[in-house]
Formats: structure tokens, C-alpha cells, sequence
């Protein structure tokens, strides 16, 4: 059974063409009340609740109960507006049908006042294709606050990644955007392309629209880039061995990581083409350093030049320590350090796995956090990028390990 997916729609200007009818209500309230209310007026309200439009052109200083009676008024004068002749969407209905017939779930993520989207629910008889309805009482914050996106793939169960918004507005489109999710516009009445430019697909109508296309932008099918060597994040380290006449050498190796837990153990794949590889077959051991952001520079050219030619070490200005534990140099100006003793080499193809034994971690003491354990925002290790020969910093931290996966 696949992962469900859904689509939330909201109503004015994407379910249903309620622009005039709703222009139409608030001239009406404006008026009477000797106000001043334009159609650029009414074009910049979009997607924001009754309640908040009122507050910035009735006046701030309008008491809650104020606000409310003249909020219900006005909805009041837009439903006996439409009741007659509900001005749905061309293809519409039929979009929701063929959606709910795919197994998408649907919801409603209207900032507009319940009896409003009962009215257009029930008028058209939609009722029964939505998982969830959400509307402008159920939210605390109008768009582009994520609330009413969020409350509605909530109740539906779905993850925000899985859901599409069918949105009119820009603040809309912002909204869904802040909640993660993939976001449409519908350029109906009063909306250019141009202003919905933000969103993920624009269409006319929702009849340009599909289970297709919106499967496109939730779930959408994979490319194939053949079989190559790509996994992120890919490390780089700097592998550290005495060659047989004892020199120390450096080399890079993205090729690795750890590998098993006990004993500690981590691996690295070298080329028989490096001078690092017989050093590692002769002696046994190796050094893994993890240089830091600002060591870029040396960490590049450690993966150009050879030992076989050069001492790096000196070139670089870097200094060798000698293990006390393992028969390998490492870099003492890099921040953390594995000494490893040889346990395991393996022919893969081109290059040969080399697993080592952790025998100790050493670490400068500023990259500590206040835990004693290794503080990355601190220690800075590069993560490289193999076909986009680029190096790359680490982000911020996104979740607790073992833990947000129960959430
Ligand atoms: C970012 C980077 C990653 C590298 N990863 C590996 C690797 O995993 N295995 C390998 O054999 N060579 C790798 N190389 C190439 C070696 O580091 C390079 O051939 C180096 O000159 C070998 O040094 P040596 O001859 O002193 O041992 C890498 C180079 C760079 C720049």
C-alpha cells in the first residue's frame, strides 16, 4: 500500500470564482460605513481572514465584538450573493472527482468563514471527496502563516512533503511554501501568472490540472545518472602512512567512512596507483585526520600531488606526530585524528578496501563541546561533492538522532 498523498485546496478563486461576489460584499460594507475601499483595495486582502481585513480598514481600535458583527455581516452579503448560482471553477468538480478516484487526499485550507465553505461544499455536492476541512475559524494565523496547511494535512495524515496546495493568492503560495509542501496556482479571476510566479506549477483552471501533473510535483519520478559513485554526504579524509624507508606521507581519500562499531573500525579505499597504498600493505597501519573548513587548500592538494615525489608534509608546512599506538604519521594541524591498525584489505576493482581497527581518537580540545564530544559547528568537516569536484561545508543540526523519527 503505498504512502498517501494529498491535496488541499483552497476555496475562493481556486474551488469556486467568488472574486466579484466577494469585491461585490465588501463595496456593499464599505459603503454604507462611508468607506473608501478599492478594487486594488480588495486585490491586496487576498488570502487573509475577514477578521484581519476589517482590523486595517475599519480601524484597529474596533472592539473583538465590533469586528465580529461586522465580519459576520459581511459574509452574510456574500452568500446571499452566490447561494443561487455557486460560480464553481470550470473543471472543478471534476478535478476533485478524478483525485479522490487516484487515491489523493483531499482537504479544504480556506481562510474564509465556515458557513461560507459549507455553502460551496454542500451547493456543489463535494462534501464527501474531502478527508478534511479546514477554515479561517480554525486558525489563529492568516496566510502566509503555515497554520491552515498544516492543521489540514494533519487531520488528513499526511506528511507535509506529500501534499500539494491549490492556492490563488501569492500569500498562499507563501503559505504552503512554509509548510513544506508543493504549492499550484490557479491564475483565476484578478491573478496574473506573473503574481503567482513563486509557485510550483501555474495553471489557468483547475481543468488543466491532473492526478498526473500534481503526482509530478509530490512524488515525483526519478532520473537515472547510472551507475556511479555518488553518495552524500562523502567525506574527506586525509590518510596518514609511513612509507617503507619511513617517511610519513598524506593522502586525500573521500573513498571511506566508518564500518563497523565493535571494534571501532573505519575504511578507506585507495588506488594501487597511490605511493599511500604500499606504505598501508607494508607497515599495516594508517592515520585517518579530518581537516577543517579553513584547511581546504591542504586537504586538495594532499589528493594531487604524491609522496612518491613529494613531501607534502613540508610543502604544506604540516607537521607529522607519530602514532604511539600504530606504525603511521598524523597531521597534528588537523583537528581530529583515528589512529587505525590494519585488519582487513579486500580487492574491490580499481581500488582496494582497506579496514582498520580505531586504536584511538585524539581531538584539539576547542572543537570540544561541552559534552567532550566533538562540537562539528566547531570542528567544520568538508564534505565533498565527487561529480561536482567541489567542497562543501556542513549545515546546522536538523533533529536528535533515535528520537525525532518518533514524532
Ligand atoms: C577530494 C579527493 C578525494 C580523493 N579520494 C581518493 C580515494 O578515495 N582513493 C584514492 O585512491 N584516491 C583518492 N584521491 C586521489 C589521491 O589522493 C591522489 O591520487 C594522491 O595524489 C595520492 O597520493 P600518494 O601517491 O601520496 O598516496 C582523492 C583526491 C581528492 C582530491
Amino acid at each position: 500500500m503505498p504512502f498517501p498523498l494529498a491535496v488541499i485546496f483552497d476555496m475562493d478563486g481556486v474551488l469556486v470564482d467568488t472574486y466579484r461576489a466577494h469585491y461585490q460584499s465588501w463595496l456593499e460594507m464599505a459603503q454604507s460605513a462611508g468607506l473608501n475601499f478599492t478594487e486594488e483595495d480588495f486585490a491586496r486582502t487576498f488570502g487573509r481572514t475577514s477578521r484581519e481585513i476589517i482590523a486595517k480598514f475599519w480601524g484597529q481600535d474596533l472592539s473583538d465584538e465590533d469586528i465580529a458583527e461586522l465580519d459576520a455581516k459581511k459574509e452574510a452579503a456574500f452568500r446571499r450573493i452566490i447561494q443561487d448560482n455557486i460560480p464553481v471553477m470550470p473543471g472543478a468538480v471534476e478535478l476533485l472527482q478524478t483525485l479522490h478516484d487516484s487515491s489523493f487526499r483531499l482537504a479544504v485550507g480556506s481562510s474564509g468563514p465556515p458557513e461560507n465553505v459549507d455553502l460551496v461544499l454542500d451547493g456543489l455536492r463535494i462534501r464527501e471527496l474531502f478527508g478534511a476541512v479546514v477554515t479561517g475559524m480554525d486558525v489563529t494565523r492568516g496566510k502566509p502563516d503555515p497554520q491552515v496547511f498544516q492543521i489540514a494535512a494533519q487531520r488528513l495524515g499526511v506528511a507535509a512533503w506529500r501534499c500539494a496546495v491549490v492556492e490563488d493568492a501569492p500569500l498562499g503560495i507563501a503559505a504552503a511554501h512554509g509548510a513544506g509542501m508543493a504549492a499550484i496556482g490557479i491564475a483565476s479571476t484578478g491573478r496574473t501568472r506573473e503574481q503567482l510566479a513563486d509557485a510550483d506549477l501555474v495553471v489557468d483552471s483547475p481543468a488543466e490540472l491532473s492526478p498526473e501533473a500534481v503526482r509530478r510535483l509530490v512524488a515525483p519520478a526519478k532520473t537515472s545518472l547510472g551507475a556511479k559513485t555518488i553518495v552524500y554526504p562523502t567525506p574527506v579524509l586525509v590518510v596518514g602512512t609511513y612509507d617503507p624507508e619511513g617517511r610519513p606521507n598524506i593522502m586525500t581519500a573521500a573513498w571511506g567512512g566508518i564500518c563497523c562499531s565493535v571494534p571501532p573500525s573505519v575504511n578507506v579505499s585507495l588506488r594501487k596507483a597511490t605511493y599511500s597504498y604500499h606504505s598501508i600493505v607494508h607497515r599495516k597501519a594508517f592515520t585517518v585526520s579530518i581537516p577543517s573548513e579553513s584547511q581546504v587548500r591542504e586537504a586538495d592538494y594532499c589528493g594531487i600531488a604524491s609522496g612518491r615525489k613529494e613531501d607534502k608534509f613540508a610543502r604544506l608546512g604540516l607537521t607529522a606526530v607519530c602514532s604511539d599506538l600504530v606504525d603511521a604519521p598524523y597531521v597534528q594541524e588537523f583537528p581530529l585524528v583515528l589512529e587505525c591498525r590494519l585488519t582487513h584489505t579486500a580487492e574491490l576493482g580499481l581500488h582496494t578496501l582497506f579496514a582498520g581497527e580505531i586504536m584511538d581518537v585524539k581531538i584539539d580540545e576547542d572543537v570540544l563541546g561541552p559534552n567532550r564530544l566533538p562540537d562539528l559547528s566547531k570542528l567544520r568537516p568538508l564534505v565533498f561533492a565527487p561529480e561536482l569536484r567541489q567542497y562543501f561545508g556542513i549545515g546546522a543540526a536538523v533533529g536528535k538522532a533515535f528520537s525525532i523519527g518518533k514524532t
